[in-house]
């Protein structure tokens, strides 16, 4: 079940999703998080973000609309208070990390690159700890420096936000992915990007952008007006997003995200050219379905004769796809 990630070497291609598994540890309560490939925290943010208000969750009809809206205590809160509780479960993990402007994000991912220094050298190497193995960005939020449009949305607001993000990192050695939206015409274009701007690899795909109504009043459901839809209507999208980009970026690590909730969801995400992939929504539903995804994973690859998860991507090798 082991996946190469880029640069990253996982025990096997299961994470969680950012924002539907806590900001740390509360999973732990449920099964073993070292069991995963990794697990994606929340993303953080420079400073304290209150979020957006109430209701924040809407079930859809094939999947959740939410306007959490990014709610967190901080980076520096979050490294003192959710990553060594994290870190002492054994768990690899990948830190999220969002921002308003460009400065925003070469702030956070400095202030990110400086906390992490303090924690390797508190450890005493007695305890079971886990590591920070790469850092996603999270660029589908609003620009404040751009009419509030999504960095996502533009391959060039997309390219300085995660050019931002590695310089900020630079000298942790942490790989960085950039987490794209699937609300753009070409999502391969900006793909490039922000590959041309240093990312390391892909995290495909965010929410779709949508909205639920009251009809009788004409008021959004949502405390925030418009919300993100993801589950198991987003899935198709993903598998389509992930066998774009993988065409046009054969040799990038790229991580598949969107309405996975068993096995074969993996597989085929697996087997669209994504290295890895995460399970988010499901997990409202119940608490285990990432460690569930990846147990039915193997049992999948076991009853169809595929000895290697990487067999799955044995198309790509080929030469063949569409
Ligand atoms: C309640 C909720 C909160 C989310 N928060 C974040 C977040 O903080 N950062 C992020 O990059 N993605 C966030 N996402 C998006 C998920 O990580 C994932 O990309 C998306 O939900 C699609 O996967 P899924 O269909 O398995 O949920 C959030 C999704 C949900 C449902």
């Amino acid at each position: 079940m082991s996946v190469q990630v880029g640069a990253v070497r996982l025990p096997n291609p299961v994470m969680t999703a950012s924002g539907t598994a806590g900001h740390g540890a509360e999973l732990a309560a449920y099964f073993d998080l070292s069991a995963l490939g990794a697990v994606v925290v929340k993303s953080v943010s420079a400073r304290p973000w209150p979020g957006n208000p109430a209701p924040r969750l809407y079930p859809a009809r094939a999947g959740m609309l939410n306007s959490v809206g990014l709610q967190n205590s901080g980076v520096d809160a979050w490294l003192q208070g959710d990553l060594p509780p994290l870190l002492a479960t054994g768990a690899r993990v990948v830190v999220s990390v969002w921002g308003r402007s460009t400065g925003d994000y070469a702030e956070v991912a400095a202030r990110l690159a400086a906390g992490l220094e303090a924690v390797a050298a508190s450890r005493d190497g007695s305890a079971r700890t886990g590591a920070v193995v790469a850092v996603e960005a999270n660029i589908s939020c609003p620009n404040v420096e751009d009419r509030q449009r999504m960095f996502a949305h533009s391959p060039e607001a997309a390219a300085e936000a995660v050019g931002a993000v590695e310089r900020g990192l630079q000298g942790t050695g942490l790989p960085v992915w950039a987490k794209l939206s699937p609300n753009v015409t070409d999502i391969v274009e900006v793909a490039g990007a922000v590959l041309s701007a240093g990312a390391d690899g892909l995290t495909l795909v965010n929410t779709l952008m949508g909205m639920a109504l009251d009809p009788l009043t004409g008021t959004p459901v949502l405390g925030g007006g418009g919300g993100g839809l993801s589950g198991p209507a987003l899935h198709p999208v993903a598998v389509r997003a992930v066998h774009d980009c993988r065409k046009a970026f054969p040799g990038t690590a790229i991580v598949g995200v969107g309405g996975v909730s068993s096995g074969f969801d993996a597989a085929e995400l697996l087997a669209a050219g994504a290295d890895a992939v995460q399970v988010g929504t499901a997990t409202f539903a119940d608490p285990r379905a990432p460690l569930r995804v990846l147990e039915d994973l193997g049992s999948w690859c076991a009853a169809n004769g595929v000895t290697a998860v990487s067999q799955l991507q044995r198309w790509l090798s080929a030469g063949a796809g569409r």
